[in-house]
């Protein structure tokens, strides 16, 4: 083939980019996205501003995640004048729950895509670029009748949908998520999740079994089972505990962690597999949301405080030095203070190496939306027992990672850190270090002590030579 026919080739290609919001889960579907649209011949583009079409692939657990994006595809439009065939789509949770009513709110948004309809992205892009190219006269006419037909919002829940057999597209060369379960069947009533990603769904093990075989192939040594209650994981003759053993034992992988489990699926054969699968990492994300009985009530979490400190106890005596995390809303309504200060004992109970804080965000169509108006916090209390609850966690991290000094730990390194000299990397317990060091040592396992803490992350040194060590 001659030069000036490849390079015509080339050019002719479109380029994607995919910019996330939110859980990993989303992070996850980004990357099936690149993958499904990698598979029809799209190239990655590094920017927006080198992109052809720009999917904002966004979150709606909160208000606050919503407005950033919606600040954020404003932004991106500015590109748009420029370059009028450029196509801006949103996708995932936040387009589900607006759907068409993200295209009036926003004119020159070309694509509203739901978690369920990813399949069809190419398809829908090849629609879509005759509406593009009259970019143009749509920024001139941006009401929605004139443009409709060249918009698609695709939101259909496909109650089998879940990407078997897609090649995603990995942004890590060490660290791979594997979605094993869409959707959620719990109803918290704060929660927006089941409505927006449909009821649960779970994959086929032989099917994940097969893929991470492949990640440990490509030399990738870590892989975290994705779900959003992902321990009540249930195929056949397979339950959670059994798929973890399953992919703790494949060669090549040597850490697997997995989020987030509901503490009400954490059974007594899933804490013994983690005991005793060495690949298994010595970390949990246990959400509790609350310290009250009533308040856990209120929000249908469906365990008490009792019940969930004695998982706690069980899954500790089992598996030494575990680290522990959580997810707590505060402020959720009708929250008394005295509900809200036994949060706080729990914190100081239970002692969590790390902890996800928030105020409670009213999200339309969930139940608690429905109660009393009178219940509602006002938001300087709620911000006052956010900055409470902070504070308080903070405390207890610095107590914990000061007591950690001193103890050498294998870290798998990860990237340069911020200070010229230094790489970054995560323990087993998924702490965060950073070491002087070369950054050839990248995806390296190296033992590192812990020498200063920062109170959330760690500042080490490198224990021995690191020719001599392991991987
Ligand atoms: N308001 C505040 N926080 C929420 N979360 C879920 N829904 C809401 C809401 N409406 C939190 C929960 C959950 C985490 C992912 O987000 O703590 O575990
Ligand atoms: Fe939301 Fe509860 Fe389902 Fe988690 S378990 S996604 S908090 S409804």
């Amino acid at each position: 083939m001659d030069v000036p026919r490849l390079m015509a080739q080339v050019s002719a290609k479109k380029k994607a980019y995919v910019e996330t919001y939110g859980c990993q889960m989303n992070a996850s579907d980004g990357e099936l996205m690149l993958g499904i649209l990698a598979a029809q011949g799209y190239e990655v583009a590094a920017t927006p501003e080198d992109a052809d079409v720009i999917l904002v692939n966004t979150c709606a657990i909160r208000e606050h995640a919503e407005q950033r994006v919606l600040g954020r595809v404003g932004q991106l439009n500015q590109l748009k004048l420029e370059r009028p065939e450029l196509v801006i789509g949103v996708t995932g949770c936040m387009a589900q729950r607006l759907g068409p009513t993200l295209l009036e709110r926003a004119p020159y948004v070309d694509l509203v895509m739901g978690p369920d309809a990813y399949r069809r992205l190419p398809q829908v892009l090849a629609r879509l670029r005759p509406a593009a190219a009259n970019g143009a006269q749509r920024r001139e006419l941006p009401v929605l009748s004139k443009a409709a037909s060249l918009r698609v919002a695709a939101l259909d829940f496909q109650p089998h949908e879940n990407y078997e057999d897609l090649e995603v597209r990995r942004t890590s060369r060490l660290s791979a998520w594997v979605p094993v379960q869409r959707g959620c069947d719990y109803r918290c009533t704060y929660c927006i999740v089941p409505y927006v990603r449909g009821p649960e769904k779970n994959r086929d093990p032989e099917k994940i079994l097969a893929e991470v075989r492949r990640i440990a192939q490509d030399g990738i040594p870590e892989v975290v089972l994705l779900g959003q209650t992902v321990n009540s994981y249930q195929h056949g003759e397979w339950d959670f505990s059994r798929l973890l053993r399953a992919v703790a034992r494949v060669d090549g992988i040597r850490r697997v962690r997995f989020t987030s489990p509901h503490p009400n699926d954490l059974t007594p054969a899933l804490v013994e597999v983690m005991a005793q699968e060495p690949a298994v990492c010595k970390q949990l994300h246990l959400p509790v949301q609350s310290g009250h009985d009533r308040t856990l009530k209120r929000m249908l979490r469906r365990y008490t405080v009792a019940s969930y400190l004695e998982q706690i106890r069980l899954v500790r005596a089992a598996v030494p030095d575990l680290a522990l995390s959580t997810d707590i809303i505060v402020a959720f309504p009708g929250e008394t203070e005295a509900e809200y200060e036994a949060t706080l004992d729990l914190l100081r109970t239970v002692r969590y190496d790390d902890a996800f804080l928030y105020k409670y965000s009213p999200r339309a169509g969930t139940p608690a939306t429905r109660l009393p108006r009178e219940q509602f916090i006002p938001e300087e209390v709620a911000q006052a027992r956010l900055e409470g609850v902070i504070a308080l966690h903070r405390d207890i991290q610095a107590q914990i990672n000061r007591g950690e000094l001193g103890r050498v730990v294998e870290v798998l390194v990860e990237r340069p850190a911020r200070t010229p000299g230094d790489v970054l990397g995560r323990t087993d317990s998924n702490k965060v270090v950073a070491f002087p060091g070369d950054p050839a040592w990248i995806g390296r396992f190296l033992r590192v002590r812990l020498t200063a803490t920062t109170g959330a992350t760690f500042v080490g040194e490198l224990v021995g030579d690191p020719a001599l060590q392991v991987a």
